[in-house]
């Protein structure tokens, strides 16, 4: 007996007419009185559910069991599928066994019944959620988008990096990092000047979970060319909106012996290349996205792939928004930071193409971008699109030594942590470039999902470390 997907059922002719068995939950039942059920069957192959029919003269456990299993259950079937003339649902099962494996218990309501959920009640349940239509979707093509990214680079000779998670340095400079560390909360070890003293803990010094793998991506980039790191990355920020995580991942590509525009130009080829495949292979996924979600899904990614990407400086975007009617809640002056309203009035402005602003002041960056030769910017760039905002930040990284001295001094950053990072300009230093692009802020990009905490399967943001 073969043991098919529904995913193989609709992508098989082959199966029509053939005996087949299929294991999965039940989403729906039916019982007509004439001794007939018809029992929807879904397995996370694919969006579409099997109807099995189930005939009580055939079915040896009809009574004892059939009529009695509900919604959640889990089933194994055996059937022959016959093809239908339903646009839908173009398969069914001629069930001739069915055995229950899982059921669901009697005192306690399932939590996922077959009416529409909204968001905030699934996301109380992120153990169950994925029991849902929307979820599914959205695990799917997440899977097909990673897949996606990973073939993008793989294709173009980029070596996959995985850079560690635990680090003892911040990348962004932002502060905003979690603590790792094995000492004892109750008797936390003081040095003589009365601060705790980190050389007793794990790693002899102090740990954290990173924020951004992209400093030792630079190492490896400035020996094997062309690389990229794609994991979880962490942010102690207490920032409760839609596209913020404490936990997100993120795909960060280095690549030795370009500048600011190739990075841009690589940044573009590789979400075209995505977005297409994700059309290509999430037809189904993504049309039920349309049908639900967002009416604007295909013209919106359409726009994208067959429009030039607009670039301007981040001087530029400030004198636009100076002449704007809009009114902002911070004055608009060089030097100041974009927001999220700032960065969907310039989309708008753009007729709604995502659009890139580079060459940003350098008090609002990193320490590791390449100062432009105006002392005043750097060679910086944050790829924007409608409704999320930026969902790429990248740089021309500082390649001169003497330079990057200067600006830890100017950061009040300490040397002596970046050192390995400084030998990296000592020996053989080279002109390179990457970006980092936030996984589930282009996964709502793409499905139009607003937040992003329903994209990752169990987020983790401020006051929220659900299951
Ligand atoms: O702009 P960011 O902070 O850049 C970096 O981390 C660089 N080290 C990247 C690099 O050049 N290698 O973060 C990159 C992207 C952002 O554009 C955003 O899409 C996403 O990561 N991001 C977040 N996504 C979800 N939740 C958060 N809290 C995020 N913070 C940043
Ligand atoms: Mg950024």
């Amino acid at each position: 007996m073969r043991i098919v997907s529904i995913h193989n059922v609709y992508t098989n002719e082959n199966l029509i007419n053939k005996e087949v068995k299929i294991f999965g939950w039940i989403r729906n039942r039916r019982h007509s009185k004439s001794g007939v059920s018809f029992i929807d069957i879904y397995d996370g192959s694919c969006l579409q559910i099997i109807q099995c029919i189930v005939k009580k003269n055939i079915i040896s456990n009809y009574n004892s069991e059939i009529l009695k299993i509900s919604i959640g259950c889990s089933v194994c079937v055996i059937g022959k599928v016959i093809s239908t003339l339903d646009k839908y649902q173009k398969y069914e099962l001629q069930t001739n066994t069915i055995k229950v494996i899982g059921w669901v218990e009697k005192a306690h309501q399932y939590p996922i019944s077959s009416k529409k959920h909204t968001y905030e009640y699934l996301r109380s349940v992120p153990h169950l959620r994925s029991r849902t239509h929307i979820i599914g979707v959205i695990t799917r093509i997440r899977n097909n988008l990673f897949h996606a990214i990973h073939k993008f680079f793989y294709n173009n000779n980029y070596y996959w990096i995985p850079t560690p998670i635990i680090t003892s340095l911040d990348t962004e400079g932002s502060g905003s990092m979690f603590r790792v560390s094995t000492l004892d909360m109750n008797n936390i070890p003081k040095n003589k000047i009365g601060k705790i003293d980190f050389k007793k803990d794990f790693f002899g010094q102090e740990a954290f979970l990173t924020v951004s793998g992209q400093l030792t991506a630079e190492a490896y980039a400035c020996s094997m060319g062309k690389v990229y790191t794609f994991g979880p990355t962490f942010r102690a920020e207490n920032s409760n909106t839609t596209r913020h995580l404490s936990e997100f991942w993120m795909l960060e590509v280095e690549q030795s012996f370009s500048n600011l525009e190739d990075i841009i130009n690589i940044s573009i080829k590789m979400l075209k290349y995505v977005v297409k495949f994700v059309l290509k292979y999430c037809k189904t996924d993504m049309d039920f996205l349309y049908n639900n979600i967002d009416k604007n899904i295909f013209k919106r990614l359409e726009t994208f792939l067959f429009s030039d990407m607009v670039h301007i400086n981040y001087e530029d975007a400030i004198e636009i928004l100076s002449y704007s009617k809009k009114h902002f809640n911070n004055e608009i002056k060089f030097g100041m930071d974009l927001s999220i309203e700032h960065e969907k009035y310039l989309i708008e402005h753009f007729c709604n193409i995502p659009i890139v602003i580079k060459n940003y002041p350098k008090n609002l960056k990193a320490f590791y971008m390449r100062v432009n030769d105006d002392n005043k910017t750097v060679a910086a760039m944050d790829l924007l699109v409608p409704k999320v905002g930026e969902i790429i930040g990248g740089s021309q990284r500082e390649d001169r030594k003497n330079v990057l001295k200067e600006r830890f001094l100017e950061l009040d950053l300490n040397i002596k942590n970046y050192s390995w990072y400084i030998d990296l300009r000592r020996y053989g230093s080279v002109p390179h470039s990457g970006f980092g692009l936030g996984f589930e802020r282009l996964m709502s990009y793409i499905t139009g999902v607003k937040n992003i905490k329903d994209i990752i399967p169990f987020p983790r943001t401020v006051r929220n470390i659900l299951c």
